[in-house]
């Protein structure tokens, strides 16, 4: 199932990767806006933001508040809405809750967690005008462990036939997280539809990553990002700063008086 506006998009990886981010606020929409093909309201938010143990504890009133703010301040890019855990337990419940989130969100698209399980969902809210995007490979919501899948034989056909089975339900892009490189390029050279990887190599067609993981806001740093900006040192330096320019009466200045 795809729309215009996904179409659009998608007809760019024909030339070059397309590129993805998280946002869960109006800067970061803002800025990933100007250079983004898709920004995915994640629901890594609950740890990012909420300092949550997983994103199993993610609810949808959350995920709808940021998401409404992220689509609000978007123009160009695919804005994405990542359902949370447990809501979409069956094709009933999962066509309910998207049909609600795009409603009051206007995203353009959801994105769930999982392979063959739940193709029938995919299949049921596709069948429903619901353009959905896929996620296999390491799945935070239910993984076990966090580490690099694909590694044994039965790993790597089982991700690979998740992917096959994703792609034939009417997903128009799937997400492939943290798997062999190999893995990743058998993928993409099979199933018809766009790969975006995350840890998943160079061979995918597009690339996302956690926003505030690659702008070092994060203190989790998996190998597969790559650091652009070192925000939270900046931000303690700033804060230290402050504190010393208070208690020293060198802020505020005469620059920062009315008279
Ligand atoms: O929630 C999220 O940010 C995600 C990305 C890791 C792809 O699912």
């Amino acid at each position: 199932m795809q729309t215009k506006r996904i179409k659009k998009i998608l007809k760019k990886t024909k030339k070059s990767p397309l590129v993805c981010l998280t946002a869960y606020s109006k800067i970061i929409a803002q800025i990933a806006d100007k250079y983004c093909d898709i920004i995915l309201v994640g629901d890594s938010l609950g740890m990012v933001l909420y300092g949550m143990k997983s994103t199993r504890q993610v609810n949808l009133e959350t995920m709808v508040r940021h998401a409404q703010t992220v689509k609000k301040f978007t123009k160009n890019s695919l804005v994405i809405f990542d359902m949370p855990y447990k809501s979409y337990k069956n094709k009933f419940m999962a066509y309910k809750n998207a049909k609600k989130v795009i409603r009051l969100t206007g995203c353009d698209a959801i994105k769930l967690e999982g392979g063959k399980k739940i193709v029938n969902i995919i299949k049921y809210l596709t069948k429903r005008k619901i353009p959905v995007m896929g996620h296999v490979g390491l799945l935070p919501q239910t993984s076990k462990n966090f580490r690099v899948k694909g590694k044994n034989l039965m790993q790597k056909q089982s991700i690979l036939n998740d992917a096959i089975a994703v792609s034939k339900s009417g997903a128009f892009a799937i997400i492939i997280e943290c798997v062999i490189e190999d893995l990743a390029k058998k993928i993409t050279k099979i199933i018809p539809i766009p790969t975006i990887g995350i840890g998943a190599s160079k061979y995918c067609n597009g690339q996302i990553l956690v926003t505030d993981d690659m702008l070092g806001l994060s203190d989790l740093m998996p190998k597969f990002v790559k650091r652009y900006s070192y925000l939270k040192k900046n931000i303690e330096k700033s804060i230290k700063t402050y504190s010393q320019d208070v208690k020293t009466k060198r802020f505020p200045s005469n620059k920062n008086l009315y008279k």
